[in-house]
């Protein structure tokens, strides 16, 4: 059998999500849906989707689609996925899951109601060093992981100045809920998805407002405006007694390479990982050691993920980024805001 799936969103994302999925034998694209149609009708014609569907509405409320997914700004995520599960939609949601965690929770509840699948589009959980490194986790090869250490500095890389990127009412903030939630969602997926117990953090926005830091994603509009942070960092503490320190930038003036770095210590050894490489640390016979690590196949991990949250819903099998990691992603993330504005550590609860 083969899902068919529909594509809402014929932004960046969403042309990257059905090129993906019309690579597999068992989904097929079977439309394409924008708030503006002439986007969605380019983009068709280039990607070879014979189907534009005339707004997300009707795609949603169509027989002909199974799943969809959702390659839309934040702001209207949680909207369109709850519409989608409402109408016995299977949905693969871009990150963020909400553009906080009041929306996600509200996607929490209608996913829960719906008995279809919802997955969060994190794909750097199978990028290849993460991939082998999680299976070595698992086998112990760590020990127990008390301290993890993940950054994602860029220097000079402001999506979208003016366009819904770098205006809060639509995207729910800067780079902290844009690759900072994918960051978070790896490193607390290494660590055995422990429970945070309290969140410090800061927020800074000293690039974005003077119109430096620009980079290549999405489409700048100088008519707009930048009302969101460029540079975040935070302290999560765990009810187990681990901690992540944790900093991501758009623009920042720093000597790091543009892309992220993970860094994980447990008890029996260490790992640190970037998108295509990774080192295993140890010390054996008093020394110590560093081994590197080989990619195991060559695979993209978008087709990865895809390929995943099909399986997930033929089989009807929980997926990897689940909506209770979305939604509690979400809490972090509202948390390091609310601890920069206030000054003070966050206490998580349940
Ligand atoms: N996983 C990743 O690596 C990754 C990368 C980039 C973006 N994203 C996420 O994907 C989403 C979209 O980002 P993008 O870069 O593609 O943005 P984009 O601006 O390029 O595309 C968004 C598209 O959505 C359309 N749209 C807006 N509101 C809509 C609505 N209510 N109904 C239907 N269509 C609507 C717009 O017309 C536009 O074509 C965001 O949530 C972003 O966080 C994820």
């Amino acid at each position: 059998m083969s899902l068919r799936i529909g594509i809402i969103g014929a932004g960046a994302i969403g042309q990257i999500h059905a090129a993906t999925f019309k690579q597999l034998d068992n989904a097929v694209v079977a439309g394409m849906a924008d708030a503006h149609l002439p986007l969605a009708q380019k983009a068709a014609a280039e990607l070879g989707i014979e189907r534009v569907f005339d707004s997300a509405d009707q795609m949603i409320a169509s027989e002909e689609i199974d799943a969809v997914v959702l390659g839309v700004p934040n702001k209207w995520h949680a909207d369109l996925a709850i519409q989608a599960l409402q109408a016995g939609k299977h949905v693969l949601l871009e990150k963020p899951m909400g553009i906080n965690a009041e929306a996600a929770a509200r996607i929490q509840e209608a996913h829960l109601k719906s008995g279809k699948t919802l997955m969060i589009a994190h794909q750097l959980r199978w990028v290849w060093p993460a991939r082998q490194l999680k299976k070595l986790i698992e086998e112990g090869k760590l020990g127990t992981i008390y301290y993890v250490k993940a950054n994602w500095l860029r220097r000079k890389n402001i999506p979208g100045w003016g366009s819904w990127f770098t205006r809060m009412e639509h995207s729910g903030g800067g780079p902290l809920i844009d690759v900072g939630i994918h960051l978070l969602d790896l490193a607390l997926y290494l660590m055995g998805n422990p429970t945070p117990a309290s969140v410090s953090g800061s927020t800074y926005a000293s690039f974005g407002p003077r119109k430096l830091g620009i980079g290549n994603w999405g489409t700048h509009d100088w008519n707009g405006y930048f009302d969101v942070e460029d540079l975040a960092t935070a302290f999560v503490k765990m009810e187990d007694g681990a901690t992540l320190l944790f900093d991501v930038s758009w623009a920042s003036h720093n000597g790091n390479e543009d892309g992220m770095l993970l860094q994980l210590m447990g008890t029996e050894g260490g790992a640190t990982i970037k998108l295509n490489s990774g080192v295993l640390h140890a010390e054996l016979f008093d020394r110590k050691v560093d081994i590197e690590m080989t990619p195991d196949e060559k695979a993209d991990e978008r087709l990865l993920l895809s390929r995943h949250f099909v399986e997930c819903v033929l089989q009807g099998k929980e997926p990897l980024p689940s909506a209770a990691t979305g939604y509690l992603n979400n809490r972090i993330i509202d948390a390091i805001y609310e601890s920069s504005k206030s000054g003070r550590e966050v206490r998580m609860g349940s």
